[in-house]
């Protein structure tokens, strides 16, 4: 998507040659026209698809796919990274280790919100070793419930977790693909 990746090499910038910061369109600052794009783009490309639910993971997930479930007309989870007091009912948990931020958390979802036979569409930010995305996949097979397709705004191909969710069969679009970067310079695979 070349609106996408413009927005990346215009405000974004690579920290390192793992790292790339997008806070002032996507993770901290939003941009909303660009968001609606991105959510038009993954329901254009996931249309008919038989999907039941969309489903993304707090915080920075939650943008592109408020606008894929409404340009789908579906309705969207957010999995939880903690619950709380007032987070009742029957609850599906399991832990996710993230390798980027060294940080662990269990994501949660409750049984309600997440069913039995429905096919689930992910919606994420990035992608990188796809430890977020299998959790998901974990999840959603605890509820009976089917990942059938990933939607990804950025993905860092040269981690591992591409492969790892297309080696499962999934339909997977990333709609910027990172094959490599560093300070100043990224580079996108198509
Ligand atoms: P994985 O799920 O693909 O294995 O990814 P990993 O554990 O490595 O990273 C997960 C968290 O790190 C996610 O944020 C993801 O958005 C973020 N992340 C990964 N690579 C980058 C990057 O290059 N730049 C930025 N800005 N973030 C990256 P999160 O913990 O879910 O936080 P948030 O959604 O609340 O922002």
């Amino acid at each position: 998507m070349q609106k996408l990746k413009d927005a990346i090499l215009t405000r974004g910038k690579a920290i390192n040659q793992d790292v790339l910061l997008v806070d002032a369109f996507l993770n901290h600052q939003i941009d909303p026209a660009l968001m609606r794009d991105v959510g038009e783009a993954f329901a254009r490309h996931f249309a008919g698809g038989g999907y039941d639910r969309v489903a993304t993971i707090e915080s920075s997930g939650i943008a592109p796919a408020v606008f894929t479930a409404l340009a789908m007309q579906l309705p969207l989870v957010v999995l939880k990274k903690q619950t709380s007091r007032i987070m009742t009912g029957e609850l599906l948990q399991t832990t996710v280790r993230s390798f980027t931020k060294g940080t662990e958390y269990q994501l949660t979802v409750k049984r309600d919100f997440l069913r039995e036979g429905e096919k689930v569409l992910l919606i994420d930010d990035f992608l990188a070793s796809g430890e977020a995305a299998f959790g998901v996949l974990r999840l959603c097979e605890q509820a009976g419930a089917q990942v059938g397709g990933v939607g990804i705004v950025i993905e860092k191909a040269f981690q591992a977790g591409r492969k790892r969710l297309d080696d499962l069969g999934l339909d997977v679009l990333s709609l910027a693909r990172v094959r490599s970067m560093s300070p100043g310079r990224i580079d996108f695979l198509d």
